[in-house]
């Protein structure tokens, strides 16, 4: 019989391109998602679930299940800790990728106790069902934290994912940061292991829609105008999906170092782009012009976040392969596809 994967948050987008990675590697993979419209609208939840192989239709609440193949989907909480410990317990899984979660900075301001509920209770549910199991059967834990962590750390380049760097300016990265936490300790009691996973930004078709490349293809497709912090210099690290999961599966392949119980490592390129280099790629890929205004940067806004990737490299071994413009022409061309059907 194959391996068997839990993937919390399947009908994300990472979730969602985890669930095909692993499938067509022959795992048995299993989703588990809430498919809530908090911070965006669920459609996209239900198309990637659809584009996964699975057809989810709108559901109404309560519990369901579903199951295509090797594809089977739980529809349900991940705060529903006697649901959460009972799928644990039961399902023989050799690997949870725990990547269900709230996800805005801004939107966290404004639900606090929303993004702790869904983000560290439900994290603690995860590290709760494991801790349950006797250790021989206990499933490799990989989960998603944030380059958020680090807060507004300006014009640095993080060098390392060390815990002393913690500074986090939102309550969303309070969030991951207490996740972590939460790893380490479950760790040093329990001696439960895991990878926590702190991802940059990471792009490619059926990404989130509140991320700047939406707002970029949005208003290239429709002529809507773009408000634009300062001259654009804002500087990010884009990582495309396709290396984001060789990085993930190359975490779950070799494990952890010797003798280390919980680690988190950096999930980015290393090689920043600002937001004006993105617009003017995204320009000559679609052949249109983007309209756009300038606007004041906010107080707090990163001026460059930049991922250090010499500790992942050494542990994991693996560089990303995707050009920034081969992983734009790949985003494009879906979204205008995706959108272009009227979404
Ligand atoms: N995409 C990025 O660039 C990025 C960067 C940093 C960190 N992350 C982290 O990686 C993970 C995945 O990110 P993503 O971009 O795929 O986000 P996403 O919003 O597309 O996916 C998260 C999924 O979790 C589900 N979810 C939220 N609350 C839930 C709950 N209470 N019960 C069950 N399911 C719930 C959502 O419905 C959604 O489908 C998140 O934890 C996010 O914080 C992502």
């Amino acid at each position: 019989m194959g391996k068997k994967v839990l993937i919390t948050g399947a009908a994300g987008f990472i979730g969602k391109h985890a669930a095909e990675r692993f499938l067509k590697e022959g795992w048995e993979v299993t989703g588990l998602d809430n498919l809530n419209d908090f911070t965006y609208s669920a459609q996209i939840k239900y198309d990637r679930l659809s584009s996964a192989g699975l057809d989810v239709k709108p559901l109404d609440g309560g519990a369901h299940f579903l199951k295509s193949g090797n594809f089977s989907f739980y529809y349900a909480d991940i705060t529903d800790q006697p649901s959460v410990g009972a799928l644990i317990m039961d399902g023989g899984f050799d690997l949870i990728l725990h990547f269900s979660g709230m996800t805005s900075v801004s939107a966290s301001s404004l639900s606090p106790q929303a993004f702790f509920g869904a983000n560290v209770q439900g994290f603690i549910n995860v590290l709760e069902g494991i801790r349950q199991l006797p250790p021989e059967k206990r499933p490799r834990l990989v989960y998603a934290s944030s380059a958020a962590v680090y807060g507004n750390q300006i014009v640095r380049t993080l060098i390392d994912a060390d815990r002393n760097l913690l500074t986090p300016d939102s309550i969303y990265g309070a969030t991951k940061c207490m996740m972590e936490t939460a790893a380490q300790t479950y760790a040093n009691l329990y001696g439960l292991q895991s990878i926590g996973l702190r991802f940059f930004n990471i792009y490619g078709p059926f990404e989130r829609p509140d991320t700047l490349l939406h707002e970029i293809a949005k208003g290239l497709e429709q002529g809507t105008e773009l408000s634009l912090y300062g001259e654009g210099n804002a500087c990010r690290d884009y990582m495309y999906i396709d290396d984001c999961l060789d990085a993930v599966q190359a975490c779950c392949d070799k494990w952890l170092p010797e003798g280390a119980s919980s680690i988190v490592v950096n999930i980015g390129t290393g090689s920043p782009y600002k937001a004006s280099d993105l617009i003017l790629k995204l320009e000559t890929i679609s052949g249109r012009k983007l309209r756009q205004k300038r606007v004041p940067m906010p107080k707090g806004e990163i001026v460059m976040l930049s991922a250090g990737t010499t500790r992942f490299n050494q542990l994991f071994g693996v560089e990303p392969k995707v050009s920034i413009d081969e992983g734009l022409k790949r985003f494009w061309n879906w979204h205008s596809r995706y959108y272009g059907q009227g979404k």
